[in-house]
Order: C-alpha cells, then structure tokens, then sequence
C-alpha cells in the first residue's frame, strides 16, 4: 500500500517532504485539491465533504493510511469522518483504512506531553508564563481546537491565535516575496499587539505557512522557537505505524503527486521550496 497525503493544495508538500525522508524507501500519494483551495474561509460543511472525497480519493489510489497534511481539515472534518463515515467505508471497502491527522501532533509537541495526558485541573488560580501565538487560517482559529486542547494539558501556557484569512490564497497563488512578507509582519504586529508583548513561541498552524517559514522567522522576535508541524506528523506517524503492523507503508518508493486544479509544474514559490522541479497529474 501507499501512505496518502493530503491538503487544499501545496501547503501540505511541507509535511510530505519530512514524512519522505523519514520513510524513504515508503510509498506515498500527495493529493492536492487545488480546485477548491483555500479551505479556510469555507463553511464547516464544506470543509467536510471535500476532505472526504479527498480521503476517499486516496483511498482508489491505494492508500490504507491517509494523512491530513491540513489543520484545516484536521480541526474541522477529522472527528467527524472518523466516527461518522470511516467505519463504514472501512465495510465498504473490506479493508482496513484510516486518517491521521495534524494537530494531533502538534498539541503533544507544544505541550510537551501525550495527547492521553489531560492535567489535573485545581482550583488556585494558574499564572500563565508561556506565551504561545497560533497562525492559522479563520476555519482553524473559530474551532479553537489550539485553545481549547493546549488548555486542558498545560495551564501554564497561554494561547493566542492570530486568524491571517488571505495567506493561504497568496502563497497558493504566487504571491510576491514583498507582499508576503508585509502580511505576515501586519499578524504578527497584531498578535503582539493582542497579547501585549512579543509571544515565546509560535507555531504556523497551517501547512502553507511553513513554505514561507524564513519570513515568519523574520517578523517574530529573534530566536522565538517555531514549533515544527512537519516533524511532529513524521514522528507520529512512525508511532503509529509501529502501533499498526495492519498498515505498511510500501518499498517501492513511489512518489506520485496529484491535482484537483492544473496539472503540471507547480509555481517559483513552490519550486524554491521544493529545490526541485515538481509536477503534479490530473486527480
Ligand atoms: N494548508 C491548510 C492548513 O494547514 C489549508 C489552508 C487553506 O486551504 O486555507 O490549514
């Protein structure tokens, strides 16, 4: 089998890109659904439905294992295709099939411990030391999934999330390094401003912004630790296949990359990422 990856477009290249060289030898399918990027200013219904066709998408390919290389997805759709249409597609099918998700992983890298770990809530009162700014896009920061979960493990950590509505749609799209680079400083100007001083750490909670990390790097103040997403799904997802001997990741080393939008070579700003030409088939 292949293991599938999955986002609204090149975001999730960031994840497949770690989760490749943690697993060379590995099968993987990156689906990009270009035709309906971005994801984060969508209704939830929406958001639900294209990542199920996506999954099941992957599914056809030959994919056993997908994963949400999305917050978007993660935060909005994972829960709800795990309980509501997995197992029966699982039936369907007549093969074991699963998705993973993002942030997940994310929250047991901020917190520093497992997702099983819920804190004993007591009843004095907490002082928050650790500040930590969330980037993500509208979808992501209203489900306060970053809040609510990082909240209910560390006490001591103070969320804030700093919704950027248009960064997804500009480096989707090519935007230009000047113009990128004044968003990203308007957030993170305005998530200091919110919090009242620089935050400790951050992470970019959607998969696109890791392609311009260099320039979030820049905005923040010198040295502020970036908590990285790519890393944290590599290492989950080693965890979990270990877990899972149903789910093998493939030896082939396939690597096959597909479209909902244009097919072909992906733009510069993709490209200087990737060090590499990249071109993407019809989905
Ligand atoms: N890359 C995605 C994320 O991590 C989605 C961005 C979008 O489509 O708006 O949230």
């Amino acid at each position: 089998m292949a293991i599938g990856v999955f986002d609204s477009g090149v975001g999730g290249l960031t994840v497949h890109r770690k989760l490749v060289r943690r697993f060379p030898g590995a099968d993987f399918v990156y689906l990009a659904d270009q035709a309906n990027a971005p994801y984060g200013g969508r209704p939830g219904e929406e958001i639900v439905e294209l990542t199920r066709a996506g999954c099941d998408r992957l599914f056809a390919e030959g994919c056993d294992l997908v994963v949400l290389a999305c917050n978007t997805a993660s935060a909005i759709a994972l829960r709800r295709l795990q309980q509501t249409w997995l197992p029966g597609r699982r039936r369907e099918l007549g093969r074991p099939v699963n998705v993973l998700g993002i942030i997940v992983p994310t929250i047991e890298a901020a917190t520093g411990l497992p997702w099983e770990h819920e804190a004993e809530r007591r009843g004095d009162k907490v002082e928050k030391l650790d500040i930590l700014a969330v980037f993500a896009t509208p979808a992501t920061a209203k489900s306060r999934v970053y809040e609510i979960e990082i909240d209910k493990r560390r006490q001591d950590v103070a969320v804030f999330v700093e919704p950027c509505p248009e960064l997804a749609g500009m480096i989707e799209g090519n935007a230009g390094a000047v113009q990128l680079a004044a968003a990203i400083e308007t957030h993170v100007g305005q998530i200091t401003a919110r919090i009242g001083r620089p935050p400790d750490r951050a992470i970019l909670g959607c998969t696109h912004y890791e392609i311009v990390a260099d320039m979030f790097r820049a905005a923040l103040k010198p040295g502020t630790p970036l908590i990285h997403q790519p890393d944290a799904t590599a290492e989950a997802l080693a965890a979990y296949l270990a877990r899972h001997p149903e789910y093998e990741a493939g030896s082939s080393g396939l690597r096959r990359f597909l479209t909902t939008g244009k097919p072909g070579a992906q733009h510069e700003l993709v490209e200087t990422f990737w060090e590499a030409p990249l071109s993407f088939e019809r989905a």
